[in-house]
């Protein structure tokens, strides 16, 4: 071989070396936008924005399927998914006068529809918290299906864990009993975060505003109750 051959041999490989060393290596986050970690032995679930959403959220992330498959039922949930229409979800959200700058968390998302619909119609950031793999699944979907991944985070837990101050909007669809229960968590809300609840009423606090709508996709009619904090509390038994 010739200097000059060698000389560019050399070159050749340096360009190669350089190439490989410097190309972005393939980010699955921002294919998928889908995410798994496990806290506590218990997998906690997540569907979040790509790039510095994913690092602040310090997930490590996956496929979709992967994802999927690693979900588990850590207990038997507190009550039965039934989805909210989707004309009383517009309602709910409307009525919470939710905005750009809010950060909404449904408590027991079910299907994903009032994180998707908040982040699709409101530009709001959201999490869907359930902690039936199956619907948490069924949300990962929907989330993905209407490209608002970069908005909406879906996890596995239990609502009664959660640290709930940093909301400022919060959607229910539970029980009475349930609503209740969550009240020493809703009240460490921000002043001027709205609760609204499809439904259920809560016991020993005031509502600002309860009343019933007529669903076009149900034929049904169906109560919703908003409260602003802080809450006002009034004497009540639970039932
Ligand atoms: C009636 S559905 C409401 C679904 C959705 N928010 C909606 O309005 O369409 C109640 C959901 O709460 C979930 N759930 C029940 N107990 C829970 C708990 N302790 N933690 C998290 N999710 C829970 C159920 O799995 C179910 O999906």
């Amino acid at each position: 071989m010739t200097i000059q051959r060698l000389t560019k041999t050399v070159l050749a490989c340096t360009v190669l070396v350089t190439v490989a060393l410097t190309r972005p290596l393939p980010q699955l986050a921002s294919v998928e936008g889908l995410g798994a970690s496990i806290t506590d032995g218990k997998p906690s679930l997540v569907l979040a924005a790509e790039g510095e959403g994913a690092s602040a959220n310090n997930h490590s992330w996956k496929g979709h399927q992967e994802v999927i498959e690693e979900l588990e039922a850590s207990r038997t949930p507190d009550v039965i998914f039934v989805p909210t229409p989707q004309d009383v979800v517009e309602i709910m959200l409307e009525l919470a006068e939710v905005k750009r700058d809010d950060l909404l968390y449904d408590l027991g998302c079910g299907d994903g529809r009032i994180v998707v619909t908040a982040a699709r119609e409101y530009g709001s950031r959201c999490i869907g918290y359930d902690i039936d793999p199956q619907r948490v699944k069924e949300s990962l979907e929907n989330v993905k299906e209407n490209n608002v991944e970069h908005l909406v985070k879906i996890e596995q837990q239990d609502i009664f864990t959660l640290d709930l101050s940093e909301a400022s909007v919060i959607t229910l669809y539970l029980l009475k009993s349930l609503n209740t229960r969550l009240i020493p968590q809703l009240e460490k809300l921000k002043p001027g975060s709205r609760i609204v609840s499809h439904d259920y009423d809560m016991s020993g606090v005031k509502p600002d505003t309860a009343f019933t709508v007529d669903s076009i996709e149900d034929d049904y009619e169906h109560s919703i109750f908003l409260w602003t904090t802080p809450l006002e509390k009034v004497e009540e038994s639970d039932e």
